[in-house]
């Protein structure tokens, strides 16, 4: 009938700008994917919420389980594992593609995750997963396909570099910076997530994976966050030219991986330097096509939701035409190196 049933479960900052996305521009995107898109449901933990005016009450539901059985596109942005994890192996399972924002689920179950999807013929997408709206995913995974990537550096924290930044510009303590990025939306649910460098070392794991056609979980990324830095350290390294960076930096050598999470000083000159608030920069070093930038928003609802409806295009587009996103199971594992290979 050239209706694509769509599920979104979760509500928060990203899910609610999926909503109201969705209501203002599904006509130009149905003629896109040549389907129409049809939100038949909300799940949400608790339906008596406040939620932002745009929200359709009477599509809410806490039924996350039976809301997943009469979709047959799935958008997750609960986060977390549980309960994230099982209504993402329901739907894969029983043969529904998902869309998912969840950078935890995929670097702690990635593995779990892609043989659902062989055994159920799904589709799983993950652009919203990494660097909010940068097309990072489909970067690696599409862009590069006939390409051999050596290393991958970036700045994929939002939360962290605009404490950073807001630091080093304007003088303010960490605290402040802290509770401002948390304001605009960027942060995680428990911003230590951002700041002691976990989301950034799950985000790591997933663009090596990406990367090198590679398995990398987030237990194989070594981190250390923000939390020590002061404002001395910061004015140091700008009396040195430098600008103070939480960088993710994955290279493959002859002996394998090698993928970490750190603070470092970036020489003022260097493109990640100028990469300010809450911004992402990737930069990705191929055999052939040598140095490539991405860069934009990282985080935030509106940018990140634009993230998700790319792929919940592409995800209608294969409901309708049939196909397939590229599949992930032919991943060898490499040799992971020690921290000191960085
Ligand atoms: N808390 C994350 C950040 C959100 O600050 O980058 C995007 O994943």
């Amino acid at each position: 009938d050239g209706v694509v049933r769509i599920a979104l479960l979760g509500c928060g900052t990203v899910g609610s700008q999926v909503v109201r996305l969705l209501q203002e521009h599904g006509e130009d995107w149905a003629a896109r994917s040549g389907a129409r898109l049809e939100l038949v449901g909300i799940a949400v933990r608790d339906v008596s919420a406040p939620r932002a005016p745009w929200v359709p009450r009477d599509l809410l539901t806490d039924d996350a389980e039976g809301l997943v059985d009469r979709a047959d596109v799935i958008i997750e942005l609960v986060g977390g594992i549980e309960p994230a994890r099982s209504l993402v192996l329901r739907a894969l399972r029983s043969g529904r593609s998902v869309v998912t924002g969840n950078k935890a689920l995929l670097a702690r179950h990635g593995p779990e995750l892609h043989a659902a999807v062989e055994q159920g013929d799904a589709d799983l997408y993950y652009e919203a997963a990494v660097a909010g709206a940068i097309p990072v995913v489909y970067g690696l995974r599409e862009s590069l396909a006939g390409d051999n990537v050596l290393a991958v550096v970036g700045i994929v924290n939002g939360t962290t570099n605009y404490i950073l930044d807001e630091m080093s510009t304007r003088g303010l303590d960490f605290a402040d910076a802290l509770a401002q990025a948390q304001e605009l939306g960027y942060a995680e649910a428990d911003p230590s997530a951002d700041v002691d460098g976990h989301d950034a070392a799950a985000k790591a794991a997933i663009l090596a994976s990406l990367a090198f056609h590679t398995r990398v979980g987030i237990g194989d990324v070594p981190v250390t966050g923000i939390r020590h830095i002061t404002a001395e350290d910061i004015a140091a390294a700008q009396a040195g030219g430098h600008v103070m960076k939480l960088l993710a930096v994955a290279r493959r050598t002859d002996a394998g991986v090698a993928v970490r999470v750190h603070p470092a000083l970036v020489p003022e000159t260097h493109p990640l330097a100028a990469v300010r608030g809450a911004f992402n920069g990737v930069v990705v070093e191929a055999e052939a096509a040598g140095r490539l930038m991405f860069y934009g928003q990282g985080a935030g609802g509106t940018p990140t939701a634009s993230a998700v409806l790319s792929d919940v295009v592409a995800a209608a587009g294969h409901a309708m035409r049939g196909g397939h996103a590229p599949r992930e199971s032919a991943y060898a594992q490499l040799p992971l190196l020690g921290p000191d290979a960085t």
